[in-house]
């Protein structure tokens, strides 16, 4: 069977994760969490002072950058690949409502940008890869055989990321949460570099009122498609 690269971008807490992942177990792709690596850069320029609610040292971070490496490590219990900040599994530590709060100014830096954009394009050059984020299908791999863009209210990703941060044992109120989609919608969909936007060749996926098997179905026969 043919290998392709598929590439899921959307707005944030839309599922595109567990989408990606049950594809990448059915179809024995790999499978690689863009805004993971984001949120890993996140972690670095906190520790190092760079970053906080009302600062960004953007030089001293642009600069430090060779001194970040990301990689992934499959994790057989979970299923799939955790996310290594400098060779220390940062999995928990990126998935915080603080870093959530601080990633998309993060990701509106061209240079962090174009040193992320280069891992992940190596990472799927052999194709047989399911890559999500909010730039694949336009800028990581404006090429994929399959592009998907998904979508659902503000509210429905709201409650989805709310209940993911309770059963981490986060102490979160729905409406910080929901505050935070709404202003990394807005962020990542207004920046200059590589905005949120959907490729003109990306399949649109509404899945406000769809259960998760029925997503998974309904793109397993995009995918039967173009195999
Ligand atoms: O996907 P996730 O919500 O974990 O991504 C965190 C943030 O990383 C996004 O809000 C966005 O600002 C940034 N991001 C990006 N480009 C990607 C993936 C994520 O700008 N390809």
């Amino acid at each position: 069977m043919k290998k392709i690269t598929i590439a899921i971008d959307g707005f944030s807490s839309t599922g595109k994760s567990t989408l990606a992942k049950q594809l990448a177990k059915h179809l024995g792709y790999v499978y690689v969490d863009t805004g993971a690596m984001y949120r890993a850069v996140t972690v670095f320029a906190m520790k190092h002072n760079y970053i906080s609610e009302d600062h960004l040292d953007k030089k001293k971070l642009v600069d430090s950058m060779p001194e970040v490496h990301l990689h992934f490590e499959f994790n057989p219990e979970l299923g799939f690949a955790e996310m290594f900040l400098n060779g220390k599994n940062v999995e928990t530590e990126i998935r915080t409502l603080e870093v959530s709060r601080l990633v998309s100014k993060i990701a509106e830096i061209s240079e962090v940008r174009s040193r992320l954009v280069e891992q992940q394009q190596k990472m799927g050059k052999n194709k047989a890869v399911v890559m999500d984020g909010r730039d694949i299908g336009t800028v990581v791999f404006p090429h994929a055989e399959l592009k998907i863009f998904m979508t659902a209210s503000p509210h429905t990703r709201a409650q989805r990321r709310y209940d993911e941060l309770l059963e981490l044992g986060q102490q979160v109120t729905f409406q910080d949460v929901l505050q935070n989609v709404n202003e990394r919608d807005y962020m990542d969909t207004h920046r200059e570099d590589s905005p949120l936007v959907k490729a003109s060749d990306a399949v649109e996926l509404d899945n406000s009122g769809l259960t998760k098997k029925e997503q998974f179905q309904l793109v397993l026969s995009l995918v039967t498609e173009r195999v």
